[in-house]
């Protein structure tokens, strides 16, 4: 739960609002996220960096309100499409302070990078002729597949070879010389990101290693990726563990006083956001190996797809028996397919209709990959701190799943 959680009497308060109350004023499911969460986790990687740039990965919770926390906090932002640029506008992030990235940006997409003056990172070279064409000054990266393999699903791997991102090792200096030629481009220096929620420090090592062979630049961004605890089974380094690793490798290994840069998304995001739902049914299925109780929610798979495409873990509690043991059970969704699991096995204390189920570690690609999936419109945003609950996005209605309808 997030750092100004509490737990009271086996009751879940968030932010120094109730989980219950929250739940009654707001409807569910509904994601709450403890804006102070956000806040010291932030200041957690800006303090560790230091003169360092700390990059939020808007992928991670592409909500404006999260965005503007992080504005006033001092990040930069990594958008990866348009839409996310607009996002960040919007949120109040200038040029200088957006990194755009994507393996198939548009020369649209493109033209309005440039406009706002934002960091490009170069993914290809079909990309380097778009910027080509469009002879408009701009600040570029580039991105370089390190061809390392990390410990974590092959969906968010992303820099081993044969990988869809970036140049590879054998193209990287061509794009290097060209970039270095053009009289719009101002090179900065290289880009890599090796993949999503990782546990071990050793693959960036090596990644950064093999980055290190393409000559001497003054920045280099080493992408996102750091894990975060799901649940209890498995703990990442901590940020600063992390960060440090980073800074002490990139001195060792590409030279010191380079200008740094890092991309966390879901280290910033996932441990601020808790989702809550409301019990509809309790169902004791016997089978001849056992039975299974399932717990079905209001939710699932239209709000939180991450159990669905990468086997993501996480656990639940009942909003008021917080830390009761329980007997074993399995969260299941609303949603028309046998699929839709969220929690495969969990313990919660005799769940019944109608109450509160909390689950915790939801502020990372959760919302950002919510969908209408069986018409369910999708849940609201509300921000709790200091005791006070506000609304950040609306839940949608019936008449925005029709409104685009010509
Ligand atoms: N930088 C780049 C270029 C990225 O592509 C990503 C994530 C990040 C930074 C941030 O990575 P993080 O610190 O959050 O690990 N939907 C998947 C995660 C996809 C990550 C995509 N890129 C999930 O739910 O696990």
């Amino acid at each position: 739960y997030p750092q100004d959680s509490q737990i009271a009497g086996g009751r879940l308060s968030i932010g120094g609002c109730d989980a219950q109350d929250l739940a009654r004023e707001f409807g569910t499911p509904a994601y709450v996220v403890a804006e102070e969460d956000l806040r010291s986790r932030a200041r957690e990687f800006t303090a560790a960096m230091g003169d360092g740039e700390v990059v939020f990965a808007s992928k991670a919770f592409p909500c404006t309100a999260v965005l503007q926390v992080f504005h006033e906090e001092g990040l930069s932002v990594d958008v990866a499409s348009g839409g996310e640029l607009a996002l960040a506008r919007k949120a109040g992030y200038t040029g200088e302070r957006i990194v755009f990235h994507g393996n198939a940006k548009s020369a649209a997409e493109l033209r309005a990078a440039s406009e706002v003056g934002a960091r490009i990172v170069v993914d290809n070279f079909d990309e380097l002729d778009k910027l080509e064409r469009l002879q408009a000054p701009v600040e570029v990266l580039i991105r370089v597949t390190p061809g390392v393999v990390a410990d974590t699903h092959a969906a968010i791997l992303t820099g081993h070879a044969g990988s869809k991102f970036g140049f590879s090792l054998a193209q990287a200096p061509e794009a290097i010389q060209r970039l270095t030629d053009a009289p719009w481009a101002d090179l900065k220096g290289l880009h890599m990101h090796i993949g999503s929620q990782l546990f071990d420090l050793e693959p960036w090592r090596l990644a950064v290693e093999a980055i290190a062979t393409l000559g001497t630049f003054g920045t280099y961004d080493l992408g996102g990726g750091l894990a975060v605890a799901y649940t209890h089974d498995r703990q990442p380094p901590t940020v600063a563990q992390y960060v440090e690793t980073m800074k002490a490798t990139a001195d060792e290994l590409l030279g010191p006083g380079k200008t740094l840069s890092i991309e966390p998304g879901r280290a910033l995001v996932a441990t601020a956001g808790v989702t809550l739902y409301t019990i509809e049914s309790v169902k004791d299925v016997d089978l001849e190996d056992g039975a299974v109780r399932f717990v079905a929610v209001d939710g699932g798979m239209s709000d939180n797809m991450r159990p669905m495409l990468y086997d993501a873990p996480y656990d639940a509690d009942l909003a008021h028996r917080v830390g009761e043991p329980g007997t074993p059970c399995t969260v299941v969704g609303k949603h028309c397919e046998s699929g839709d699991v969220l929690i495969r096995e969990t313990t919660l204390p005799d769940p019944k209709p109608g109450d509160v189920l909390a689950t915790p570690v939801t502020g990372a690609y959760v919302y950002a990959m919510a969908n209408n999936y069986n018409g369910v419109p999708r849940p609201p945003v509300v921000f709790c701190s200091g005791g006070s609950a506000r609304l950040v996005v609306r839940r949608e209605t019936y008449e925005d799943l029709y409104a685009r309808d010509v």
